[in-house]
């Protein structure tokens, strides 16, 4: 198959790399940048696992091309904080809410609740299940990931962080 080069833009870092045309973002994340966090767990568009923010939107990095993701830029779990050695007031709220047991749905949660939280300041639970709902965990039962979105609402109020400037919602591009 013929391979296409292709530039993305992940975390502020842009990787080129020749890919086969079928490769996953979420396969380019992990393989070529070689950032873990964003995690595999359907491949098929069903478990919000490999969620990450490409061009101030929260997508499910399996479900597009890398090739589609060309002169894209996107946002991993690795790249949410940006002080080295803390985490981000979203990240902070899972663990201190409770809103992650093995953790392998977690990075998609709290993208999706980034994603959420950037794009509109005051959210409901109502709207905070909805936006959850393409991410699925199999630990919680999910009362603790909605109490842990809604600590982040706090703590984003407080701080007034947000990291991502690519969000076009928030600045209202
Ligand atoms: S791995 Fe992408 S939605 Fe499950
Ligand atoms: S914490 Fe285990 S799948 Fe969500």
């Amino acid at each position: 198959m013929t391979e296409k080069e292709v530039s993305i833009t992940i975390n502020g870092e842009t990787k080129t790399a020749e890919v086969e045309p079928r490769m996953l973002l979420v396969h380019f994340i992990r393989e070529i940048a070689g950032l873990t966090g964003t995690h595999v767990g359907c491949d098929t568009t069903n478990c919000g696992a490999c969620t990450v923010i490409m061009d101030g939107r929260a997508v499910k990095s399996c479900t597009i091309l890398a090739v589609q993701a060309d002169g894209k830029k996107i946002t991993t779990i690795e790249g949410l904080s940006k002080t080295p050695g803390k985490l981000h007031p979203v990240q902070k709220a899972f663990v201190d809410k409770h809103g992650l047991q093995c953790g392998y749905c977690t990075s998609g949660m709290v993208l999706t609740s980034f994603w959420l939280l950037n794009k509109k300041k005051k959210v409901s639970e109502e709207e905070i299940r909805e936006a959850i709902s393409g991410n699925l965990c199999r630990c919680t039962g999910y009362e603790s990931i909605v109490d842990s979105i809604e600590e982040a609402q706090r703590n984003l109020e407080k701080e007034g962080e947000y990291t991502e400037e690519e969000i076009p919602v928030r600045r209202g591009r």
